[in-house]
Formats: C-alpha cells, sequence, structure tokens
C-alpha cells in the first residue's frame, strides 16, 4: 500500500507558495507533498527532512536528481543544527505532517502495526543507534505503573489498568516479543464486547507505545518551536496532526504566537479531509491542518 498524501491541496494551498521561498518539509515520508510542491513553483529550495533512512531512500527514487532538493536524514526537533550545516538563516514555508506512513506500516519491519507479526520496535529511525528505546523495552521492563501512565495518557485507553496488568502477568513467563504477542495479550486482559468495537483493540495501546518510543510529543514541540523561531515574517506554518495530543500541542502554541501578537491564524477552526478525501483515503479520517502566519 503506497502512501497517499492527506489534505494535499489544502496543505499546497496554506503554504501559499512563491517563488523564491525556502521550503521545509520537515517529514518527507513518500514526498508526497514535497513532489506537488516542486510542481508548483519553479524557483524554490526544498529541504526534505525524515528520521527514517528508508522513507529518505524512497524520497529520492521519487524526486530524482532534482537539484532544488536537499534531503536530511535527520530529526525535525534538530531543525536549528539542520539548517546552520546548511547555512540557512530564514525559512519561508515549514510542513509537518505528523505520525507515520503508510510504507512504514507496510514494510518497515519495525512493528508499527498490529496487523502483521513484527518485532516490537516501534521506532521512526531505522538506523536507531544501539540503545535507543523500543517498545519491547517498555513491555519488558518498565513497571507496571510507568505502562499503564504510558497506555492512558498517549493511547487515552479506558482498559489500561487491566492492559498494563495483563502485560506484566505475561511478561513473568516470557518477554512479549512480537506485535502479534501484544496482541494476544491486549485481547486477553479487555473484553470480548471491546473486540468488536469501531477501531481494533490495540490502536490505542499501539499509538500509545510509538508515541512514547519516539518521545513524538516533545518532538513536535520543539520542530514548531524551531520552525517558528527561523521563518521570515510573512513566512507559513502548516501542521497536520492525527490525534488529539498532536492537535493540542499545535493549537497552544499557533494560539499563543498570535496572543502575542507575532503571527496570525490563517486557519481559525482546523481544516479536516473532505467527504470525497475520506471515501479514498481512509487514513484522512482523523486529521486536522492548522495554518500560522508570522508577521
Ligand atoms: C505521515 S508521514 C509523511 C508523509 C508525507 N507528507 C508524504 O506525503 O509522503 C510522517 C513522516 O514523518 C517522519 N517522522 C516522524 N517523526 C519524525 C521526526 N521527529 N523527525 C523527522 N521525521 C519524522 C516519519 O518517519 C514519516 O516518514
Amino acid at each position: 500500500m503506497s502512501h497517499v498524501p492527506v489534505l494535499l491541496h489544502e496543505a499546497i494551498e496554506g503554504l501559499s507558495i512563491v517563488d523564491g521561498d525556502v521550503v521545509v518539509d520537515a517529514t518527507l515520508g513518500n514526498a508526497g507533498h514535497s513532489q506537488a510542491i516542486l510542481n508548483l513553483k519553479k524557483d524554490i529550495r526544498l529541504i526534505g527532512i525524515d528520521l527514517d533512512r528508508q522513507a529518505i531512500e524512497r524520497s529520492k527514487e521519487i524526486l530524482g536528481s532534482d537539484k532544488r532538493v536537499t534531503f536530511v536524514c535527520e530529526s525535525y526537533r534538530n531543525l536549528k543544527v539542520i539548517l546552520e550545516k546548511l547555512g540557512v538563516k530564514e525559512i519561508n514555508k515549514i510542513l509537518f505532517d505528523f505520525g507515520f506512513s503508510s510504507d512504514q506500516i507496510a514494510q518497515s519491519g519495525r512493528g508499527f502495526s498490529f496487523q502483521s507479526d513484527e518485532p516490537l520496535l516501534m521506532t521512526f529511525s531505522s538506523n536507531s543507534e544501539d540503545g535507543a528505546l523500543t517498545a519491547y523495552e517498555i513491555v519488558n521492563s518498565w513497571s507496571e505503573e510507568d505502562i499503564r501512565k504510558v497506555i492512558r495518557n498517549y493511547g487515552e485507553e479506558r482498559f489500561a489498568g487491566r492492559i498494563a496488568k495483563g502485560i506484566v502477568k505475561a511478561r513473568e513467563k516470557k518477554p512479549i516479543g512480537t506485535t502479534f504477542e501484544l496482541v494476544d495479550v491486549i485481547k486477553a486482559s479487555t473484553p470480548f464486547a471491546y473486540h468488536r468495537g469501531r477501531i481494533h483493540p490495540a490502536t490505542r495501546t499501539f499509538q500509545a507505545l510509538r508515541i512514547a518510543v519516539n518521545d513524538e510529543l516533545e518532538a513536535i514541540q520543539e520542530g514548531l518551536e524551531e520552525g517558528f523561531r527561523h521563518l521570515a515574517v510573512g513566512g507559513r506554518i502548516v501542521a497536520i496532526s492525527f490525534h488529539s495530543h498532536e492537535d493540542r500541542i499545535v493549537k497552544h502554541m499557533f494560539r499563543a504566537w498570535s496572543d502575542a501578537g507575532v503571527a496570525n491564524l490563517i486557519t481559525k477552526k482546523p481544516i479536516t479531509p473532505s467527504d470525497e478525501e475520506l471515501l479514498n483515503n481512509p487514513r484522512a479520517r482523523s486529521a486536522k491542518m492548522r495554518v500560522l502566519e508570522k508577521i
């Protein structure tokens, strides 16, 4: 399943690209948004960032040898250093499309999905250094209370207590090594009726572990801060979120800049996908997009 960019037209419109712009795609993924940006104007520079080496390689194949593009395999939370290294002082537009891509689910082999049996890693970075936090470490070595808190706070899972207890009980026999083993534990720990609900019973726990492993909420905050700091006056941030934790951070930071009189909220309310997009791309279901302009 190839990744279909979410809110593509809305994001492009929100960025309002003009010739001469230095554009940062902070979450390059499969270069879906970047490709559209590059097709829009001739005279732009695009800096495409992704933590995942495989995403960078795929994007290089898609965008070919376009001289206007610089690829950077790094976290967007290190934007300051990235721009320093490139000698870029100011940027005009920056796009964040948070979360993971369909390709990471389908082929990363790192355990993002509860639908294929893979090792419990959940790291965005495919070239993770030894010792980087993994989902395996969380479920097999953290205390029941810490696991409960992660699942409760980042997954908003109402059965967090039961699932944490089930995890700790299961790992007494043997470590929980794969996604399917974890799914079995989640199913065994939750009521049968919950297995027949709107979403898979493992959805919230997997989301929670992924957020914790990648320290996603901190990263988003730092990425937005650095993005705004390096934005030229008149420059724009477009941020697409996929769950309430992400959107809350974007909303609060955008509001704080607007209240401080240093930015205009271009979107007073978040933009959501059209019915047509939802029909063609179920992944867009929970997407919310906000746009901010520096003044
Ligand atoms: C939803 S996908 C982006 C899809 C892309 N806009 C497209 O149209 O193909 C999100 C991407 O962000 C990357 N990512 C997640 N956290 C990151 C971080 N802290 N720094 C850089 N990239 C990150 C993931 O590896 C993933 O490729």
